[in-house]
């Protein structure tokens, strides 16, 4: 068995258009097309972001073939993200993948893009320059999941906590969008933060038994508080780094508190966080510390690999190669994965 394949991956999940080349754990070329037609609505349109995909596609994987100086022949394997996501948008790419194979005769991987985002942490050549062991544990935090993992190999993951409501990346930009900030508005918040004094203002996040988290109450807490706080109209404008960096603060902390509760349970000592939040910079921090303090192992992806790319769906698609496990024609793309709780 070829221990080096070359595998063209396509993500197509949500509003990021991405193609990566990669041989072995090395990524050749990781090109993504950002959406910017969804700022002016505040969130994702799923019909627009299917259209962009389909013009975007061709351009963005030749410029991968073209970056990694490859040619469709030299291609070992397909991989694509089956789900979960927006199924016109994983329609779009999923297409473009079966009917390269289908062209090519070479063999098609279907990759869950959350466990594909886990298993970034193992792209090789990252600034850190450190790879995780397993058994590990892992905070994923995009804008659709948050959810805490289990992982003993790249074949088996379970949930061990997950939101019960909204994800850790929808509080950021709901925040931000009833702050007046354009969508995606996570990095603004994250960005505004930085200026401000972060023990300002209270917000409320709920004590959930277990695992598991909540954030539409800290959503409700900071409509309430801009609410009783309206009678002034340049409240926010004058407060606005104070407000985001008390708002990022709480729910930064409620993240690692369940995070070192599940580490603590499951007596894991190998740590990762990943998804589009893994970019927040207070969370970056705040994590490596409480790695530390305990005398964990804490690792972070390179910002490329934080948020949605087609190289950490390479590597995913990698290690199915390894073991032979290759996907049908026939599968189709699945809006929501059910893969698991412990
Ligand atoms: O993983 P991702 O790129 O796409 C999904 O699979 O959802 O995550 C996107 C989410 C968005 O909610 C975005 O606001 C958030 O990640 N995000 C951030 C930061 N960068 C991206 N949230 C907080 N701070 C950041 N620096
Ligand atoms: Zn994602």
């Amino acid at each position: 068995m070829n221990l080096e394949p070359v595998i063209l991956a396509i993500e197509s999940s949500c509003d990021e258009t991405s193609a990566a080349v990669l041989i072995g754990r090395k990524v050749l070329s990781n090109i993504i097309a950002g959406q910017t037609v969804h700022e002016k609505y505040g969130g994702v349109v799923p019909e627009l972001a299917s259209r962009a995909h389909q013009s975007n596609i061709v351009p963005v994987v030749h410029q991968a073939l073209t970056e990694a100086n490859l040619k469709l022949p030299d291609i070992d394997a397909i991989a694509y993200t089956r789900g979960p996501g927006l199924l016109g948008s994983l329609m779009v790419g999923s297409s473009f993948a079966k009917s390269l194979s289908m062209t090519l005769g070479t063999p098609i991987i279907g990759v869950n893009h959350m466990q594909a985002h886990i298993l970034a942490h193992f792209i090789e050549g990252q600034k850190h320059g450190k790879t995780p062991s397993f058994p590990l544990l892992c905070l994923t935090v995009s804008g659709g999941h948050t959810q805490i993992v289990l992982v003993r190999s790249p074949s088996d993951m379970k949930i061990v906590g997950e939101t019960i409501d909204d994800a850790a990346g929808e509080a950021f930009d709901k925040a931000a969008k009833v702050l007046g900030l354009p969508y995606p508005g996570g990095p603004l918040v994250d960005r505004h933060s930085k200026d401000g004094d972060s023990m300002k203002y209270k917000f409320t996040t709920p004590r959930l038994e277990g695992l598991d988290y909540s954030f539409s109450g800290l959503k409700t807490s900071l409509l309430y508080f801009l609410r009783d706080n309206s009678k002034d109209e340049t409240f926010v404008q004058q407060e606005l780094a104070n407000i985001c960096a008390s708002y990022q603060r709480t729910l930064v902390d409620y993240l690692l508190l369940q995070l070192e509760k599940a580490a603590k349970q499951q007596g894991i000592a190998e740590l990762c966080i990943a998804g589009g939040v893994s970019a927040n910079s207070e969370l970056r921090s705040k994590f490596l510390k409480m790695c530390d303090n305990n005398g964990w192992k804490g690792y972070i992806p390179d910002f490329t690999y934080c948020t949605d790319n087609a190289g950490m769906i390479g590597i995913a698609a990698y290690f199915k190669y390894l073991n032979q496990d290759f996907s049908e024609l026939s599968d189709s793309p699945m809006a929501r994965i059910d893969w698991g709780r412990l």
